[in-house]
């Protein structure tokens, strides 16, 4: 608790050290480490931060909202949240490749966001939620070059061209230490315990083409899985639960009828680094209830099914 004392009190004034009154650039994600990232920088320099958060209407139920109230209501930071669902969706259209589908989502975020930065014309600095994971996986040593490897996976990918001095200040901390400095800070419980989530977001849980209507049905299978976790007390104890939607249709019976509908995989995994990763012994009555619920409230879904597949050979997303 003291270490984690000193370590806010040091960061917060090498931040303000270094950045003098110039203003800083900081990249929301939703996720757990740009969250604490911001927050210590809101708590360093105040109104000197700026944030951006990019709603690419690819995030889950709730999640957009989540960052907006945390950041704008709570730590009453300044936050530019750039709706720029549309965009990505008109950008996605009749587009079905994995790979092609991140390559687009990546551009359009770079260039929202860079839109959006140049509405801050003084920024001098970008802050980066990079781990000391990060800095070890990019090569780079502790006290070398600023780490890349967050920018392509994580943000989405933000370039050096974007002419920003780099500021990273967990970049000593591991995950563990993250979610204690998001407590100490004020973060809620569902943002500093929240499971990663990638980049492209629901899109790469969407197999084949984005459509706005698909993205509904994802979410709220999703959430409805994920509240039963979480009824559970399987949230915490797993790294990652989520669903697909998979683009096959089969037979049910409803009534007197048959239905034709498409079908919600569920997928939820033990992992230490998300290299490699086995598939959660989830009990049979969690997974009944949540499979039921789904099939009850979600439009469209006639049957769901379970990934039983470790990685590898599988991936943990779908595409
Ligand atoms: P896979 O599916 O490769 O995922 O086993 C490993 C971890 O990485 C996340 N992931 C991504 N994160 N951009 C990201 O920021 C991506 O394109 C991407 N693809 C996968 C995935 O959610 C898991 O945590």
């Amino acid at each position: 608790q003291w270490k984690m004392a000193a370590f806010i009190e040091n960061t917060v004034a090498e931040i303000r050290r270094k950045v003098g009154t110039r203003r800083v650039i900081c990249g929301l994600s939703g996720g757990v480490d740009s969250s604490v990232c911001a927050a210590l920088l809101v708590k360093a320099i105040g109104p000197q931060v700026a944030c951006i958060y990019v709603d690419n209407g690819l995030m889950r139920e709730g999640e957009t909202e989540l960052v907006k109230h945390t950041f704008r209501d709570w730590f009453k930071a300044d936050l530019h949240a750039v709706d720029a669902r549309e965009r990505f969706l008109t950008a996605l259209a009749g587009v079905t490749d994995p790979q092609q589908k991140r390559k687009i989502i990546g551009k359009v975020f770079i260039d929202v966001f860079k839109e959006e930065a140049k509405s801050i014309p003084d920024a001098h600095f970008l802050a980066q939620g990079t781990l000391y994971p990060d800095v070890i996986e990019s090569g780079g040593s502790p006290d070398g070059p600023a780490a890349t490897i967050k920018l392509h996976h994580n943000v989405g990918g933000l370039p050096a061209e974007l002419g920003f001095e780099l500021i990273e200040p967990l970049r000593d901390l591991f995950k563990d230490e993250v979610r204690h400095l998001g407590t100490e800070l004020g973060l809620p419980e569902d943002v500093v315990w929240r499971h990663p989530f990638p980049g492209p977001g629901l899109a790469v849980r969407c197999l084949g083409e984005v459509t706005e209507p698909k993205l509904q049905t994802i979410r709220k299978a999703d959430t409805i899985f994920l509240e039963e976790l979480r009824k559970a007390g399987w949230y915490r104890k797993t790294s990652q639960a989520f669903a697909v939607l998979l683009p096959v249709q089969s037979v049910g019976v409803m009534g007197d009828g048959r239905t034709y509908e498409s079908t919600i995989c569920l997928r939820c995994v033990q992992t230490d680094d998300f290299m490699t990763a086995d598939w959660s012994r989830l009990p049979e009555d969690l997974l009944a209830r949540a499979a039921t619920a789904i099939i009850n409230r979600v439009k469209g879904i006639n049957r769901v099914v379970y990934d039983i597949s470790s990685k590898p050979p599988a991936t943990i997303e779908w595409e």
